[in-house]
C-alpha cells in the first residue's frame, strides 16, 4: 500500500514495502544444482565463481536507498529476479578488466564521493550536479528491468532511481539539441583498465533524445534497495532497457545535449558490430553471436533451455512507435 504524503503529495512507501535485498535472494537455484551432481568443467568454473561471489557479496554491505514500485508502463516484470550476488559479480565494465570477475574483484577503489554529474551542451540551463543532489531532484523508483547483453545472457535486476527525463526537463534542452551523450569516469589511478587499449576511453555513450526522454531511460543510483555497488556503475548510470546491455552507461561524469549523433565508445571499436541504436533485436545478428535467443544469468545449468529473445528486449509496446518507419537492418 502506498501512502501519500509531503508538500508535492510524493507517494511514499511504508517502511515494511521498501523491498530488502535479503527478498531478492533466492536459494533455490544454487540447491537445485547441487541436487543435480552435474560434473566436469561446468561446475568446477561455477563452484569457483560461486565462492568468489559469496566472498565478494555480503547482504547489507551497502547503504540502503528507499524507493516506492514504479507506475511506468513496463517499468516492473513478473519475471524472477536474478539473484543479487549474480548480478554483482558477473559484469562488463571494462575500466576494471574484462573478465566478468574483474570489477567485484578491482572495482572497490572507485572514489565515489564526492563525485559530480555536470550537464553541458546545447541546454538554456547547464550546471554541476554535486552526486547527493542529483539523487533527491526526484523520488526514487523501483524498476525491475531485463537486461539484455549483446553476448547472449541477461538478467533481471531491481534498479532504483528516476526517469532521466526528470533531470532533462530541468536543464531544458535547446531547439537543436537532438542527441544526449553520456561521458564517464576514466581514471588510470583507479581503474586498471583505462591503462590497457581495449577501447578508447573515456567510455561514452549516446541516445536520441526522444529516447533519452521515454520515461524508461531511467537514471540509476541503486539496485536491491541499495546503492548501487561500484562494479555496477555507482554512483550513477543509466539503464536502458530495450537496447543491449552497453548503452547502459556506468560512472556517468558528463551529460552532453549536442546536435549530431555522438560516436560511442564501442562503435568507435567496431562499427560494423555495434551500431548506434543498439536495440535488442532477435532478426538482426551480431557478426559474431546471433541475437535469436539468450541464455539467463542464474539458469546456467548444463540442460537449461535457452529463452527466445524479444523484440526490443519485451518493451516493444512502450517504445515501438520510437522506431516507426526506421529500417532496423540498416540502423542497428
Ligand atoms: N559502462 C562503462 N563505463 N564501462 C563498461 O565497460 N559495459 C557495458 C555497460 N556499461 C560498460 C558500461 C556493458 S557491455 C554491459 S552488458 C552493462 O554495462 C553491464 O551492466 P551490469 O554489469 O550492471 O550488468
Amino acid at each position: 500500500m502506498l501512502i501519500r504524503t509531503g508538500r508535492h503529495g510524493f507517494e511514499q512507501p511504508l517502511a515494511s514495502e521498501i523491498t530488502p535485498r535479503a527478498v531478492h535472494e533466492d536459494r533455490r537455484q544454487l540447491l537445485k544444482w547441487m541436487a543435480t551432481g552435474a560434473a566436469g568443467a561446468a561446475l568446477a568454473t561455477w563452484a569457483q565463481r560461486e565462492a568468489f561471489a559469496q566472498q565478494v557479496q555480503r547482504p547489507g554491505k551497502l547503504t540502503p536507498i528507499s524507493s516506492v514500485r514504479s507506475a511506468v508502463p513496463g517499468a516492473v516484470t513478473m519475471e524472477k529476479v536474478t539473484e543479487y550476488k549474480d548480478a554483482s559479480t558477473y559484469n562488463n565494465y571494462y575500466e576494471f578488466g574484462t573478465d566478468k570477475a574483474d570489477p567485484a574483484e578491482s572495482a572497490h577503489t572507485l572514489k565515489t564521493r564526492p563525485w559530480t554529474v555536470e550537464v553541458e551542451g546545447l541546454v538554456k540551463k547547464p550546471g554541476k550536479y554535486a552526486i547527493d543532489d542529483l539523487q533527491k531532484l526526484a523520488p526514487q523508483e523501483e524498476r525491475i528491468y531485463r537486461l539484455r547483453c549483446v553476448e547472449g545472457w541477461s538478467m533481471v535486476v531491481p534498479w532504483v532511481g528516476y526517469s532521466l527525463s526528470k533531470l532533462i526537463e530541468k536543464v531544458e534542452p535547446q531547439g537543436n539539441a537532438k542527441f544526449v551523450e553520456f561521458v564517464t569516469l576514466a581514471d588510470p589511478k583507479t581503474m586498471p583498465g583505462v591503462n590497457s587499449r581495449v577501447l578508447d576511453w573515456p567510455y561514452t555513450e549516446g541516445l536520441r533524445i526522444d529516447e533519452a526522454m521515454h520515461p524508461l531511460t531511467l537514471l540509476g543510483f541503486g539496485m536491491y534497495g541499495e546503492v548501487l555497488p561500484n562494479q555496477n556503475g555507482a554512483p550513477v548510470r543509466v539503464v536502458v532497457p530495450w537496447k543491449y546491455g552497453y548503452k547502459s552507461a556506468k560512472s556517468i561524469v558528463k551529460i552532453r545535449f549536442v546536435e549530431q549523433m555522438p560516436h560511442t565508445a564501442w562503435n568507435k571499436a567496431a562499427a560494423n558490430e555495434y551500431g548506434f541504436y543498439s536495440n535488442v533485436n532477435p532478426n538482426v545478428d551480431h557478426p559474431r553471436w546471433s541475437q535469436a535467443t539468450e541464455r539467463r544469468i542464474g539458469e546456467d545449468g548444463l540442460f537449461a533451455k535457452k529463452r527466445k529473445t524479444l523484440m526490443f528486449n519485451g518493451y516493444e509496446p512502450q517504445v515501438g512507435q520510437l522506431y516507426a518507419g526506421m529500417d532496423l537492418k540498416k540502423n542497428f
